[in-house]
């Protein structure tokens, strides 16, 4: 059968994959936000997975207000890194994995959640980044991403946006469906986007350290609690774009000692950054014992 083994946090700041593509990683500004994910691309060569179950938001790129699913699983066989305004990130196509994807979308609808289907889409900063963190720099002539991935997009951006405990409850489905498909496959379930950040308004540039790294402390030790934080406190504390923090639970929610074993995960990595552009950086991977 198909295992979730472990999860990985990570914030998805646009810049740092354009710092990465422009070979800007060693300057003064960059250098230590990159060192604390020299850990992460090793440990991601040593526990390489078959398939990562990305859960991510797209920016006004593959939906717009045309179109506003709250749960969208991609399906397709490739996805291809989007044109955000510079042109598409030089970075390798995504490759799916319609069998597995298919599989979890017929079993979470099956459990009661409204999944929209894509079997076409382009993946934005909000995918691709947290990919090249994770994997270091590619050459999309001559490089792959190390395995399929399957993109799950989740709407953070235009309100009514889904709640903690609802994203809490959705990782423990998938986390049945992924543990239902029958063959052996080694699963990551990536929960993206976040720190605190507020992009627009009067608030603009704030960045809250204290209530980032409590976040970080109770995903680890007490999300269940986590989950019932209202959207209100994410954008007082976190800031308007903070409250994609609400995709780290779909992940935690998935882990072992929610949905599983009960045993607790093992820390694995953990590690904080300010700034980057305009937002904290925040980084774990979680182990499943
Ligand atoms: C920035 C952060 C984001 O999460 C994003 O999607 C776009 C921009 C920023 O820090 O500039
Ligand atoms: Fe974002």
């Amino acid at each position: 059968m198909a295992k979730i083994t472990a999860s990985v946090y990570t914030s998805h700041v646009p810049a740092i994959g354009a710092a990465m593509d422009l070979g800007k990683t060693q300057e003064d500004y960059w250098k230590p936000l990159f060192a604390g994910y020299e850990y992460s691309r090793q440990w991601m060569k040593d526990n390489k997975p078959d398939v990562i179950f990305l859960v991510y938001n797209d920016h006004a790129t593959a939906f717009s207000l045309d179109l506003i699913p709250t749960f969208a699983i991609g399906t397709a066989a490739e996805f291809t890194p989007a044109d955000e305004g510079w042109g598409p990130r030089p970075v390798p196509k995504v490759i799916g994995h319609p069998e597995l994807a298919s599989h979890i979308a017929q079993s979470v609808i099956q459990q009661d959640f409204d999944l929209t289907i894509v079997n076409k889409m382009d993946v934005d900063h909000g995918l691709t980044v947290p990919l090249s963190l994770m994997c270091g720099e590619l050459d999309p002539k001559t490089d792959a991403w190390p395995c399929p991935v399957i993109p799950f997009a989740v709407n953070v951006v235009q309100y009514p946006v889904p709640s903690g405990q609802r994203c809490f409850n959705l990782g423990q489905a998938i986390r049945r469906a992924i543990e239902s498909y029958d063959e052996d496959l080694n699963v990551h379930i990536w929960g993206t986007g976040g720190m605190s950040h507020q992009l627009q308004g009067a608030r603009a540039g704030l960045i809250n350290a204290e209530w980032d790294n409590r976040f970080l402390d109770r995903l680890i030790a007490e999300p269940a609690d986590l989950a019932k934080v209202p959207h209100i406190e994410y954008v007082r504390e976190a800031g308007s774009e903070g409250i994609e923090l609400v995709m780290w639970l779909i992940a935690r929610g998935a882990m072992g000692d929610v949905a599983g074993s009960g045993r607790p995960p093992r820390l694995a990595h953990r590690f904080y950054h300010v700034p980057a552009s305009n937002t904290a950086v925040g980084h774990l991977i979680l182990e499943n014992t």
